[in-house]
């Protein structure tokens, strides 16, 4: 049985794109994307997950206006629906602006990861791209981690670094790091799939 993947996004989708490209392309194996979940509607990673055939389900959390608990409930079902629970399955936060609760992470633990635009634990949080250039690092890149309940603070699975140039403004290193994030997040998806990842405390060891 392949490994069904839930991916969480809410707007561009262009990792969850990434994504569906190396299944089609055989960079990712033994795992297929089995839901795509958006936290807005209307938003081009719908469209994208569409043209690739993928289940997608819209909540919403504008219209719905729900609790945070209510609102993780909701999405951890929908991903139940597709065989993800607490043991089986992989979540993937690919551009999902909301924060999930300690219930929700807790339930997922080992099993939910993110992409984050810096190398942490540099420039967590929002705005990483623009953090990095007004500190003035040389270099910057992106993260795949875990994800705990602490924002941007799980165990580390891989980075990709990237230069900074000295003309760069937010948005040209923010399309430079995105291009670094394209080929990091299917990288670690695969690694997990094949089941080459080892959590030992802080440490990620990739066998
Ligand atoms: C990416 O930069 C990701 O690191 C951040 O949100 C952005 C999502 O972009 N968490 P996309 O929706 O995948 O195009």
């Amino acid at each position: 049985m392949p490994l069904d993947i839930g991916v969480l996004v809410s707007g561009r989708g262009s990792n969850l794109e990434a994504i569906l490209d190396s299944i089609a392309h055989g960079r990712i194996t033994g795992a297929r994307v089995s839901v795509v979940v958006s936290s807005a509607s209307g938003v081009r990673a719908v469209d994208v997950a569409r043209r690739f055939g993928v289940d997608t389900v819209v909540l919403d959390a504008a219209s719905l206006r729900l609790s945070r608990q209510e609102y993780d409930d909701l999405l951890a079902e929908q991903l139940a629906r597709k065989g993800i629970s607490q043991s089986d399955g992989l979540v993937v936060l690919a551009g999902f602006d909301r924060i999930l609760g300690a219930g929700f992470v807790n339930k997922f633990a080992g099993r939910l990861i993110n992409v984050h635009p810096a190398l942490l634990p540099s420039f967590k949080g929002l705005h990483a791209q623009r953090q990095a250039v007004e500190y003035g690092v040389k270099v910057s890149g992106c993260t795949v981690h875990f994800v705990v309940a602490d924002v941007d603070a799980g165990p580390i699975i891989l980075q990709k670094a990237v230069e900074v140039k000295d003309d760069d403004d937010e948005e040209s290193l923010s399309e430079r790091i995105l291009r670094a994030e394209h080929e990091a997040l299917p990288q670690a998806i695969q690694m997990f799939a094949t089941g080459r990842l080892k959590v030992n405390g802080r440490r990620v060891v990739v066998a």
